[in-house]
């Protein structure tokens, strides 16, 4: 029996797509690299649905019907492109290779025009949910070829996740395009985390709460509008109890947050883009903060707080200035992050439809969350909104949570505890909104310092003041430099 679809890798996330593609009726084609996981994989699941597994890629391949589609879930990095070389000359015209691991999307980029010039579909698809995900259901998000996605695309719709009958899966846009959106749904990810643990350290350390009260709390904000998956896993963590120590687990874990990689090519395309991304940048260094071991000795015992005890007078008053200050500065982390799928979009002629992308987050995915709903709907209403947050909507929520927002911050700052992802979010509201910044002033240091020119409020054209001479102003030629 020739198989609908092949994976090959059978780590754990592969193993559970493989099983989540038998569970769903279709035949799929196995191997690994080592053949033990493959027969471990019928072994254990082999009941669940028809595999046809292989020991060598030859018959793999075989195996497939055409055109072959083969999901590689390897991890990403020179694996990916030994695996591909291998599977190259082994394949047809118009066969399909799935690269669904986390690879960066410039490689993504460069392998699918590789293969293209073999005549071979080569699609970058970001999946997202975690083992649990690719088993039951994850967030799919395939780039490449419109043409590959009419074979592709129903399998994966099929195997996704479903949110009120919708898969979370759709088209994303050619090449790199599906591993750029998954790119920004981590950098999204390591945003709504860092401002989850701001959360629960200001709660914490502003009322004396425990770890488990504190767990209480998350799981009351889960049922209303913050509603998301990282809210209710984390109610999980803080309750959790270390057996060994009988401590909270949270308060036996190294406080060094570790990272693969994903949240710090976001920040970095971002700076080539030019896109202020601001959240989630300080989410990504906060990481490596917590992970700076000798500056954190140096500075512990060296340097003062300089502030006075903290009394919160009204614990529950607090916690809820808190939850609204949370759900501000997530807002604009995704509005940020929307912002640099756009302009991606813009620059790498991928023609995304961010609507779409908040869709297939609803369901599957590590971000999932209920206000998804709403930014679909913003972007369904002005398919080219310029600034989610001004949305009315979300300028609704914000107006709303604004105040609250203003005081955690300033609360946070006066008592010493570093709050980066919220304070820095709040600098990009009151930044973004200001009628006048003082960039102005910068334009006229640079000016002076280098003669790099300014433009003026009043008329158009590019003018600099001589200022080793006279200060007189003259207008140059050329461009906005
Ligand atoms: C997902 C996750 C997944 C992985 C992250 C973790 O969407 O299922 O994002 O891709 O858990 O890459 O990233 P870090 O190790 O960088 O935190």
């Amino acid at each position: 029996q020739q198989a609908e679809i092949g994976v090959t890798g059978l780590a754990v996330m592969g193993r559970n797509l493989a099983r989540n593609f038998a569970r769903h009726g279709h035949v799929v084609a196995i191997h690994n690299r080592t053949f033990a996981k493959t027969q471990a994989l019928i072994d254990e699941a082999g009941s669940e649905g028809t595999f046809v597994a292989s020991e060598s890629l030859e018959d793999f391949v075989a195996s497939l019907a055409r055109p072959r589609k083969i999901i590689i879930m390897v991890k990403a990095g020179p694996g990916t492109d030994a695996v591909i070389d291998e599977l190259v000359p082994l394949l047809e015209e118009g066969d399909i290779v799935v690269d669904a691991g986390n690879a960066h999307f410039p490689d993504t980029i460069r392998r699918e025009q590789q293969l293209a010039e073999h005549g071979l579909h080569f699609v970058g698809s970001g999946v997202s949910g975690g083992e649990e995900g690719a088993l039951n259901g994850p967030s799919i998000m395939p780039g490449g070829s419109r043409k590959s996605y009419e074979s592709l695309g129903p399998l994966l719709e099929d195997i996704s996740a479903k949110v009120d009958g919708t898969p979370c899966c759709t088209y994303i846009g050619p090449d790199g395009a599906g591993h750029f959106v998954k790119m920004v749904h981590n950098g999204i990810e390591y945003a709504d985390m860092q401002l989850i643990a701001e959360a629960y350290d200001l709660i914490r350390r502003g009322t004396g709460k425990s770890p488990a009260e504190i767990a209480d709390i998350f799981t009351e904000w889960n049922s209303g509008e913050l509603e998301s998956f990282l809210i209710e896993i984390t109610a999980e963590v803080l309750r959790q109890v270390d057996a060994e120590s009988g401590e909270a687990l949270v308060d036996v874990i190294l406080d060094q947050a570790e990272q693969k990689g994903t949240g710090r090519w976001t920040v970095q395309n971002a700076l080539d883009l030019g896109v202020p991304i601001t959240g989630i940048a300080e989410a990504t260094f906060a990481r490596a903060l917590s992970g700076s071991v000798p500056q954190r000795e140096a500075a512990r015992d060296i340097l003062p707080a300089g502030t006075v005890e903290w009394h919160v007078e009204d614990p529950d008053a607090f916690v809820e200035d808190v939850r609204r200050a949370l759900y501000a500065s997530k807002v604009v982390a995704y509005s940020q992050g929307f912002d640099q799928i756009a302009a991606a979009s813009d620059e790498y002629g991928w023609d995304i439809d961010r609507g779409a992308m908040a869709r297939i987050w609803r369901g599957g995915c590590i971000i999932r969350a209920r206000f998804l709903n709403r930014i679909t709907e913003a972007y369904e209403r002005d398919e080219k909104l310029p600034l989610l947050i001004a949305d009315d909507f979300f300028a609704g929520v914000i107006t709303e949570c604004l105040e609250a927002w203003r005081r955690v911050v300033a609360g946070a700052a006066q008592n010493g505890i570093p709050t980066p992802a919220f304070s820095s979010s709040l600098a990009y509201y009151d930044g973004v909104r200001a009628d006048r910044l003082p960039a102005a002033l910068i334009q006229g240091l640079r000016d002076l310092f280098g003669a790099h020119t300014y433009r003026r409020v009043d008329k158009d054209g590019t003018f600099h003041t001589e200022w080793g001479g006279d200060r007189s102003e003259t207008a140059v030629g050329g461009g906005f430099k």
